[in-house]
């Protein structure tokens, strides 16, 4: 199961990724937990280049785009995809719904392109649950306070508000996988509501396995009827033979 957090910079994200992922390797689930840019050594190097908080260099917006898409790509076959395979938790902080509001909405590229770049990167890969974690700019801007802005975070206000728009968009879009939470609520709060609903997902997920299994075992206690090729359906029968 691959579980996303997104958000405008100090909603959260960070802190509820980390507070559900204690909770799952406490039960003893695989939880592999990751951070976008980064998560492996390519990625962690293209999050220096993106976040370099003295831009000591230019970055044009369709670089920017195609930077992130390469960390994600690296992170996908190299961490990501591997772990479902081996059907730990993946919980990821930040993912695709971030290009599509700080690229798609924040800078304007135009969203077409970025859904392309996001499949390619991803391999077609699809969060199963995404929380998006909504809180005022003001209220994140309070709570960054101190942290010392990254190239991204010290974005205008306005850029935000485009991010923040972009968010609701997807949210509106896709309202069966992204869970909009009340990010002005108390930490704890919050992290109830999110471990609601991700165990009720892998309590979902448990009973298809179950289901599949079942059904598996059926199929292979039912006698195998013969394959097409074994019966004889031979139409050469002429008229003198029927007549005959
Ligand atoms: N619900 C909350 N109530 C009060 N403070 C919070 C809450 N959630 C997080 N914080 C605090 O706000 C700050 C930012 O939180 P966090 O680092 O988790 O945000 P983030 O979304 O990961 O930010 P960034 O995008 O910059 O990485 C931290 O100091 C954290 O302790
Ligand atoms: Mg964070």
């Amino acid at each position: 199961m691959l579980i996303t957090f997104e958000g405008i910079d100090g909603c959260g994200k960070s802190s509820q990724a980390k507070l559900i992922a204690d909770r799952l390797a406490d039960q003893g689930i695989e939880c592999v937990l990751v951070r976008e840019p980064g998560g492996t050594d390519l990625s962690e190097q293209i999050r220096t280049i993106l976040l370099d908080a003295k831009r000591s260099m230019p970055i044009a917006h369709a670089a920017e785009l195609m930077l992130f898409a390469a960390s994600r790509a690296q992170l996908v076959a190299e961490v990501i995809e591997p772990a479902l395979k081996r059907n730990a938790v993946v919980i990821c902080d930040r993912f695709t719904d971030s290009t599509i509001a700080y690229q798609g909405y924040g800078r304007g590229l135009p969203l077409a392109y970025i859904r392309s770049v996001n499949d390619l990167a991803t391999n077609g890969l699809i969060p199963d649950i995404t929380f998006l974690i909504d809180v005022p700019i003001e209220l994140a801007i309070r709570r960054r306070k101190g942290m010392g802005d990254d190239r991204m975070e010290s974005e205008s206000r306005l850029f935000f508000s485009h991010v923040v728009q972009g968010y609701m968009a997807l949210a509106q879009k896709h309202p069966d996988r992204i869970h909009v939470i009340d990010g002005a609520d108390s930490m704890e709060d919050i992290h109830h509501t999110i471990t609601r609903l991700v165990e009720y997902e892998l309590g979902n997920e448990l009973r298809h396995a179950h289901r599949m299994n079942n059904r598996a075992r059926h199929a292979e206690s039912t006698p195998a009827l013969p394959a097409t090729g074994d019966f004889d359906y031979s139409f050469d029968v002429t008229a003198e033979a029927l007549a005959s």
